[in-house]
């Protein structure tokens, strides 16, 4: 079991076969801002796990490498990884075993036993080699599951707040659904070109073309539209779509991705994609049932928990149902409460402009606020009803309490 990572820290993966010290790479890797470091198995659950924690640093034995099998699937996910290094492992520095795990993409190479020192001087070399890339952006998905809940209202409204901080990084808002109103009509947008061009032609996937694609709307978000035929983005599979966010991520801060509530590919990629997942859910019966069942779909897929926060939306005092009591169906903390402001929402809508800028003094508006505190790491904010609940058991197990 792969114990969950804390959001906003570089990843390692450690298959246990490598021989190689956890509490030695722990001791290496923590100062440097890294999560403890996860461990898996086997070659085939590191190629899955590698494509769910997007990890810095690999360490595998490399005995098996140029021999197909789960090797293979290793330097694909490789491929999706510009980022990530291959520290191979072996007990013996054998030519041919060297060649074959280098032309798999293995760049450091270690024979182990290794001593400390051996260990903390490939780590360092790693470390250059991870440190130049230019930094990544960060992707936000924004998810429900059913219609209606506010999903498109809350990816524009975070979308605008994280550009309001983040002008000059740029902040892209990337509209994935189907259904709904989309952001063509939300912010009153007539795009050239949308998502649809890009699953036409994925292999033009590249910075410019995705470039020429987007468009910038007059508050300084970079709009990319949803393809405007039903199923023109249906070809969007999880590889393209993890090719489409790693080329959104080299040029924006942050992509804010607004989805359809079912799980079609296109969803898929943007929720495999996520640094965090907001799952999106009211205060009723009839939502909470969705977003629990939709919660043991996402705990299937194997997201790690911290990549998923819930946000109750519409929350008035007329609720039938607490905040406490959906935590307890959920099993999990609401981590934030948008506050219920119809006449704000819709008027945004029905003009094509931000709820920030149609109703700026909403208390909608420093809720939007708070969420993008919260997903950017500053400070607690308004609306943050578990908050200190997070930091509670956040403290107990720094002090060992559970
Ligand atoms: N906090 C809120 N307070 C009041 N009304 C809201 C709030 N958030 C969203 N709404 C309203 O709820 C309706 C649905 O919102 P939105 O279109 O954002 O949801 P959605 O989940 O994207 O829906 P769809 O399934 O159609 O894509 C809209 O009329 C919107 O104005
Ligand atoms: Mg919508």
């Amino acid at each position: 079991m792969v114990s969950p990572i804390p959001s906003g820290k570089r990843t390692a993966l450690l298959v246990a076969t490598a021989d190689v010290s956890t509490n030695l790479l722990n001791e290496i890797l923590e100062p440097r801002g890294f999560a403890p470091v996860a461990v898996v198995s086997t070659l085939a659950e590191l190629a899955v796990r590698m494509r769910v924690l997007q990890p810095s640093i690999v360490i595998a034995p490399v005995e098996s490498a140029g021999q197909g099998g789960d090797f293979d699937a290793i330097t694909m996910e490789l491929r999706r990884l510009p980022g990530c290094v291959v520290i191979g492992t072996s007990r013996t520095k054998d030519a041919d075993i060297v060649l074959a795990a280098m032309r798999a993409g293995v760049l450091e190479f270690l024979v182990t036993p290794a001593e400390p020192a051996e260990v903390r001087a490939t780590i360092g070399r790693v470390l250059q080699l991870t440190a130049s890339p230019t930094a990544q952006g960060q992707v936000f998905t924004v998810y429900a599951a059913k219609g209606g809940l506010g999903t498109s209202t809350i990816a524009a409204s975070l979308a605008w707040e994280l550009a309001r901080r983040n002008g000059k990084q740029g902040v892209a808002l990337a509209d994935f659904t189907t259904t709904g109103a989309g952001m063509r009509v939300m912010l009153n947008l007539n795009p050239l070109y949308d998502l649809g061009n890009i699953a036409a032609q994925t292999d033009r996937i590249d910075l410019d073309f995705v470039r020429s694609v987007m468009v910038t709307d007059p508050e300084g978000v970079a709009v990319l539209a949803a393809a405007e035929e039903v199923d023109a983005a249906d070809s969007l599979d999880i590889n393209t779509g993890g090719r489409l966010f790693d080329v959104l991520r080299q040029e924006y801060a942050y992509t804010v991705v607004d989805t359809d509530h079912h799980f079609a590919e296109p969803t898929l990629a943007a929720l495999d994609a996520a640094d965090r997942i907001i799952l999106v859910t009211q205060l009723d019966v009839s939502a909470l049932r969705s977003t629990q069942r939709t919660l043991g779909v996402l705990g299937r897929l194997g997201y790690p928990t911290d990549k998923l926060i819930v946000v109750a939306n519409r929350r008035s005092d007329r609720d039938r149902i607490a905040v406490a009591d959906a935590e307890q169906v959920l099993r999990r903390p609401v981590t934030l409460t948008l506050p219920n402001d119809y006449t704000s929402c819709s008027d945004a809508i029905t003009t094509g402009a931000f709820v920030q800028r149609h109703a700026p003094t909403s208390s909608l508006v420093s809720a939007f606020s708070g969420l993008a505190d919260h997903l950017t790491g500053v400070g607690t904010a308004a609306g943050l009803v578990a908050g200190a609940r997070d930091d509670r058991s956040r403290l107990f197990k720094l002090f060992g309490l559970r």
